[in-house]
């Protein structure tokens, strides 16, 4: 797919697009009178059933597409402009035309992102596994677009490293876990930190974090005949811009290249999906990528806590107690809570470099699965105005979030009889998993625990991903990241949540 900003429509296009909303067109295009009543007999048609989505019209004597630009319940205005945009796309390709123009003057800048996100999002293909690859075809797409072509080129530029990311965090997750381990994931961290401008690269293996004491880490990694890695990416946006924020925002990742459950198997219905469980770690690295890229300027760091969680002879007993890296004992009660083990040394190795706020992923319980399915993921955090800038920037870029309470009556019930805490807690799944990483927080540090289980990965097509990951995440992190930047965490903003 290329795309290609122009003011004015070059004429040499295939097909014009026309987005529809309502039996209304949404954006205004350059038509004679003829041409105006043709679009409103199709509207009509369309109305009336006779036509339907992705209808192909000759339109002042051009063929031209209408696409339904709101299908769906639950869905918004800015997301169903991506999942138009994804359809026309395939469209498109299917149908082998080579230049499509959209005629966007009358835009504004969120519906052309939001449509320069759905065209990307047509492109990813996962086909490293299949012995025959399919060529698809590449289709131009012209973006009239009239007076805010310097506004739009700079929204496609950040949408493509946006994509990139995604499309990072996509290869990394639906790699199989024999092809990405955690030392072949630290080889793909330092190939981003090599061809990323600004971003250094620290790499500890099991010997060192040993030494170190991060006993979390190591119980959990230590089963595997594929030793554990923590890695921590740096990068120093306000040194590189000479402006911006104070703040230091950390990213954790949970980077489970894959989750047997250990000793506490995993059924095998519930095991193919934990080829997953490092979407935390690969979207960590994803937005640290992306934000180096685009050169925000604040300090961003990124804690990939990278194991596998598997059955041998050093494996974890549960039963088994050791002392996490802030001094706290842990009684390891289910060896398939394991993702809460590893954070507990993310989340301290964040205060030993300096964050200011954390925000940690983790495809982290069943339990956030069944509480809020594919579609929107629960979150938890100690400070409001994270909270809502979480909320806000997911929800610029289509990724719902629901804040979930870190409920202290549930506290008592991650007390063991014998160490400080167990890893299992009560019947409310997420909400404990929260708690338990709570008590690893470093102090008066603002924190957010995502908990992407549900949303990271989809074994049906949803909205703009096919079966496998969705990417999810990623976007968030880097609006995130851009606000905190503008300085836009003003306390003044944010009563409550
Ligand atoms: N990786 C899983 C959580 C998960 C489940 C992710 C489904 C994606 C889809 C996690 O390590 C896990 O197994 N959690 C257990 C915790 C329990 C044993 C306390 C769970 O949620 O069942
Ligand atoms: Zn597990
Ligand atoms: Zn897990």
């Amino acid at each position: 797919m290329k795309l290609n900003i122009i003011s004015k429509e070059s004429g040499k296009a295939n097909a014009n697009t026309l987005f529809y909303v309502k039996q209304s067109v949404q954006f205004s295009a350059v038509l004679s009178e003829e041409g105006e009543k043709q679009v409103d007999s199709v509207l009509t048609g369309i109305k009336d059933g006779v036509f339907e989505d992705l209808e192909f019209v000759e339109i002042d004597d051009k063929p031209t597409i209408f696409v339904d630009a709101a299908k769906e319940r639950g869905i918004s205005s800015l997301d169903h402009l991506r999942m138009a945009a994804f359809r026309l796309a395939n469209k498109a390709a299917q149908k082998q035309i080579p230049i499509v123009s959209i005629m966007l003057a009358d835009a504004a800048d969120e519906q052309f992102k939001a449509i320069a996100h759905g065209l990307h999002y047509a492109d990813y293909k996962f086909d490293a596994y299949k012995s025959k690859k399919k060529e698809r075809f590449q289709v131009t797409f012209e973006i009239a677009a009239g007076e805010h072509v310097n506004e739009f080129k700079k929204i496609a530029e950040d949408v493509a490293v946006e994509q990139k990311a995604v499309t990072l965090v996509k290869n990394l997750v639906n790699t199989p876990a024999a092809d990405l381990t955690p030392a072949e994931f630290v080889e793909r961290a330092k190939t981003v930190a090599k061809y990323t401008t600004g971003l250094s690269i620290k790499v500890r293996d099991m010997k060192q974090l040993e030494k170190e004491g991060f006993m979390g880490h190591v119980t959990v990694g230590k089963g595997s005949a594929r030793p554990p890695f923590m890695v921590t990416l740096s990068y120093n946006g306000v040194g590189r811009t000479g402006r911006g924020s104070q703040d230091h925002l950390v990213i954790v990742g949970k980077g489970l290249c894959f989750d047997t459950g250990g000793l506490c198997l995993k059924p095998p219905k519930s095991m193919p999906e934990m080829i997953s469980d490092m979407t935390g770690a690969a979207t960590a690295l994803a937005a640290i990528q992306a934000i180096a890229t685009l050169e925000l300027p604040i300090k961003v760091s990124a804690v990939l806590c990278l194991a596998e969680n598997a059955i041998g002879n050093q494996s974890v007993l549960p039963g088994d107690i050791f002392t996490a890296k802030n001094g706290k004992t842990v009684m390891v009660d289910n060896t398939d809570a394991e993702g809460r083990l590893v954070l507990s040394d993310g989340l301290a190795e964040a205060g030993l470099i300096g964050a200011t706020h954390i925000v940690d992923l983790a495809t982290l319980t069943g339990a956030m699965v069944r509480a809020l399915g594919y579609a929107v993921a629960g979150f938890f955090s100690n400070d409001d105005a994270l909270a809502l800038n979480i909320i806000n920037s997911g929800e610029a870029c289509c990724e719902k979030f629901w804040s979930m309470p870190l409920e202290e009556e549930y506290a008592d019930a991650l007390k063991d009889k014998f160490a400080d805490l167990k890893n299992t807690g009560s019947d409310a799944g997420a909400i404990s998993a929260a708690l338990f990483l709570q008590e690893f927080v470093p102090e008066d540090t603002a924190w957010a625990h995502l908990d992407i289980a549900g949303t990271a990965f989809v074994d049906k097509k949803w909205k703009y991903t096919d079966y496998g990951a969705t990417g999810f995440g990623a976007q968030t992190l880097i609006e995130l990241a851009r606000r905190m930047a503008a300085g836009s965490l003003a306390e003044s903003e944010y009563k409550s949540v």
